[in-house]
């Protein structure tokens, strides 16, 4: 395993990273969800942690253990994962990798639905709050880089660059999450680093691999922003 991050390149910084789903309960047994595994997430806490950042991982529903040296915080919903990064803060850096469940049923039951002769139950949705334009956005205490990504299945650069400006992060990591790439799930990704200036292509990394040298193109930025 490469270590791409250099030790120590982000002494000092508290880091806040998302990961993972989100669950939004239908009823007390059922939830919608998607099918983001956490890896690319946890991975990149783990390289900011051995980078050595304080870092903050709020976690969705995953099926992996809690990185060493970080602090992992477990939630289920997308409203539960903002109130999460809220309390977290102030960050100096914030990667939102979670895959936040876009609508949760406005009406979800405080029983189990039942099963009435045929009948369908009527399920509304409403939608959840962005969590990384809510930070981005933040006139006190946003974290000085944000970093989000863009899933897609098509036009993956245009649709980041899109993401990039209507959410006000710093940077986005754009992907194709098409079924046949099998990043959803899989050990890989290849992602396209898209800012204001411009985007920049990476090969096709583990999940890992991609953590490292996204926490040492950080750690670069924020180095550059000394004073
Ligand atoms: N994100 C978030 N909160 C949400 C939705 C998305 O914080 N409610 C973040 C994700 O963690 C990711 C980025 O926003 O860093 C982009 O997520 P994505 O699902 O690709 O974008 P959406 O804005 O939800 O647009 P769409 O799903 O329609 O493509
Ligand atoms: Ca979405």
């Amino acid at each position: 395993e490469r270590l791409l991050a250099p030790s120590g390149l982000l002494a000092g910084k508290h880091v806040i990273v998302t990961s993972g789903p989100t669950h939004e309960p239908i009823d007390p047994v059922r939830y919608i969800a998607n099918r983001s595994s956490g890896k690319q997430g946890h991975a990149i806490a783990k390289a900011a942690a051995e980078a050595g950042a304080r870092v903050t991982l709020i976690s969705g529903p995953v099926d992996l253990p809690d990185p060493k040296g970080v602090t992992t915080v477990h939630v289920e919903s997308a409203r539960e994962m903002l109130t999460a990064v809220e309390k977290a803060l102030p960050a100096d850096i914030g990667v939102f990798a979670a895959a936040v469940a876009d609508w949760r049923v406005a009406n979800a039951g405080e029983q189990k639905i039942k099963k009435k002769d045929g009948a369908l139950p009527n399920l509304s949705l409403t939608e959840n709050p962005d969590i990384l334009a809510t930070i981005s956005r933040l006139t006190q205490n946003r974290p000085a880089l944000m970093v989000g990504f863009a899933a897609e299945t098509e036009n993956v650069i245009e649709h980041a660059k899109q993401k990039l400006a209507k959410k006000g992060c710093d940077l986005i990591l754009a992907n194709d999450v098409s079924p046949a790439t099998g990043v959803m799930g899989g050990e890989s990704n290849t992602v396209h680093l898209v800012t204001k200036s411009g985007v920049e292509t990476w090969p096709t990394l583990s999940k890992t691999e991609v953590a490292g040298r996204l926490i040492a193109h950080v750690g670069a930025l924020i180095g550059d922003a000394k004073p």
